[in-house]
């Protein structure tokens, strides 16, 4: 099976127009690109990076995942640790996310960097992303040796199904290494998709490599 790779956008690019060319650089690489929900109509994007627990009602700001479902997206990342740091998400309410994009029918990928973060409760049809947070956006990427021993734990509480990626400073250079020596069936990329060049090679050494 193909790894699965998101790219996960963040707070970036700040035009409409440099979104476009970036997107329109990357399409044809079949990864997930997941932008800010202001260009995810223009660009028919099928991931998003949050959503809301409530499907409508007076929550200002805010994003359901009714609106994503009915714009054609199929993917949204839950619980990544920028969230859980600077918006407080605890995992009570990140539960509350999961279970409401689930009742959507949307694909929720649950970012977490330690097993206590999986709810028991809601394991079935989430994807996990291991991502370390001395690794988030640092340029720090956790060793192989590590991530193999965070994916064998998250594999005893998640069961043979689910995917399970990491993220964390992965490049072209060590993308490989994630998928063949440690066992991830994907990756999610933070800084790397934002440069089309280094994201276009990164899905060459993973999805295409012999
Ligand atoms: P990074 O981000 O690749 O820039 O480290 C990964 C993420 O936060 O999902």
């Amino acid at each position: 099976m193909k790894p699965l790779i998101i790219a996960n956008w963040k707070m970036n690019p700040q035009t409409l127009e440099e979104a476009k060319a970036l997107f329109n650089a990357v399409k044809n690489t079949k990864a997930i690109i997941c932008p800010p929900f202001v260009y995810l109509s223009d660009l028919r994007a099928s991931g998003a990076q949050d959503c809301f627990y409530e499907e409508k009602g007076a929550y200002t700001g805010e994003v359901s995942p009714l609106m994503l479902k009915n714009m054609g997206i199929k993917y949204v990342i839950i619980g990544h640790s920028e969230r859980r740091k600077y918006f407080r998400e605890t995992n009570e309410i990140i539960e509350k996310k999961l279970k409401a994009a689930l009742k959507m029918g949307l694909k929720p990928i649950l970012c977490i960097d330690k097993t206590s973060q999986i709810s028991p409760d809601i394991k079935r049809n989430l994807i996990i992303a291991y991502e370390p947070l001395f690794a988030i956006g640092t340029g720090k990427a956790c060793s192989l040796e590590r991530a193999k021993k965070m994916r064998l734990a998250i594999r005893k509480v998640v069961g043979s199904k689910t995917l399970i990626l990491y993220g964390g400073s992965v490049n072209s250079q060590n993308a490989r290494g994630y998928l063949a020596q440690a066992g991830f069936q994907g990756l999610l990329v933070g800084g790397a998709s934002l440069k089309s060049k280094e994201f276009i090679d990164i899905i060459k050494r993973t999805c295409y490599a012999e």
